[in-house]
């Protein structure tokens, strides 16, 4: 059978709708067993080695584009490495707990993700920090960038969204970078919601106001992550900017190397995710989307979100698990 890309694979994509959830699934598990333990290596190894665990079991011939870094520094989960059982070729971006610290420290909004997308479609970065901003969906394109002020910013989304800017509140990472950034929204007099870690979930959370609160996501984070997040608002709807914060000369060459030539380059979503997309987060801890692992005597709970850029859908799944032994694999 020839494949390209989810593109002519309808039936796959629909099953990989399903099957991505078992991977966030089993890695939020393996991560909730060590919540809230204070031992970040050990949560995330937990669950790296159940993600990919999960990931051999697809029916994809899959390539690591966004991973746990480079081959030399990680060796499972490589930016390069192969995962799945053959069959579609995909890229697959992955985060397998992102939040380390949320977790070892059981707060708010740690989660594992996963995106599997067309082949090529991902936007291939290096592990710099990226500058972003993201709102949901329903505005006109170009209703915030990253080529103006946060004033500018906050102003025009408030007007767009028919509310005083007093009535906006902006997800920001709680960060000395932000000194400035936070005195300028402040100043605005939009409300901020600083968050500790996790600003994948910071920009899923811009994109589901209504459900979380948070209108607009602001400040750097990791790039790898701005990719992840921009595959979760191509399903959503919302828009994203990104630009990668290469500020020495061996950052530039490392991004030069994937062909990131223009230091000053804002990406959009269309720059990130040019393709179809299959995105996945499970909770491990409690959080404003997804509430965490819950373990029972019996059984374990899982809560997952998946989306599918073909087609539209967001599904939530609350999952029991009664075949406990899986998850002592
Ligand atoms: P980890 O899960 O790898 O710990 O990353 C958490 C995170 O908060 C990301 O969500 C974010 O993009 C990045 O770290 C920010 O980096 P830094 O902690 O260096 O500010």
């Amino acid at each position: 059978m020839e494949h390209s890309g989810l593109d002519g694979a309808h039936s796959l994509d629909r099953l990989l709708s399903v099957e991505i959830a078992r991977v966030t699934e089993r890695a939020a598990v393996a991560a909730a067993m060590l919540r809230g333990k204070g031992d970040e290596r050990a949560a995330d190894q937990a669950a790296v080695d159940a993600m990919r665990s999960e990931l051999n079991t697809l029916a994809v011939e899959g390539t690591v584009v966004i991973g746990e870094g480079d081959e030399d520094s990680a060796p499972m989960l490589f930016v390069g490495e192969r995962v799945g059982q053959g069959g579609l070729p995909v890229d697959v971006a992955l985060d397998p707990l992102e939040g380390t610290t949320l977790c070892a420290k059981n707060l708010p909004n740690a989660i594992t993700v996963v995106a599997v997308a067309a082949k090529g479609s991902l936007l291939n970065v290096p592990d710099v920090y990226m500058e972003k901003i993201a709102i949901g969906p329903g505005y006109a394109e170009g209703v915030v960038g990253l080529d103006r002020s946060p004033r500018e910013n906050l102003e025009s989304l408030a007007r767009a969204k028919g509310v005083p800017v007093d009535h906006i509140t902006a997800c920001i990472l709680d960060r000395p970078r932000h000194a400035k950034l936070i005195e300028e929204v402040r100043a605005t007099g939009a409300s901020i919601r600083l968050i500790g870690d996790g600003d994948v979930a910071g920009v899923i959370h811009a994109s589901d106001p209504l459900e979380t609160g948070i209108d607009i996501y602001m400040g750097i984070g990791g790039a790898p992550e701005g990719v992840l997040a921009a595959a979760a608002l191509r399903c959503t709807g919302g828009q994203i900017q990104g630009r990668l914060q290469l500020n020495t000369g061996e950052k530039r060459n490392r991004a030069d190397r994937l062909g990131l030539t223009d230091p000053e380059r804002i990406y959009r979503l269309d720059d990130m995710v040019s393709g179809d997309v299959v995105f996945a987060a499970s909770g491990v801890t409690d959080g404003n989307l997804l509430e965490g692992v819950r373990f029972h005597a019996n059984r374990i709970e899982t809560h997952t979100i998946v989306m599918q850029s073909r087609g539209g859908t967001i599904r939530q799944m609350r999952t029991r698990h009664f075949d406990l032994a899986r998850f002592k694999r």
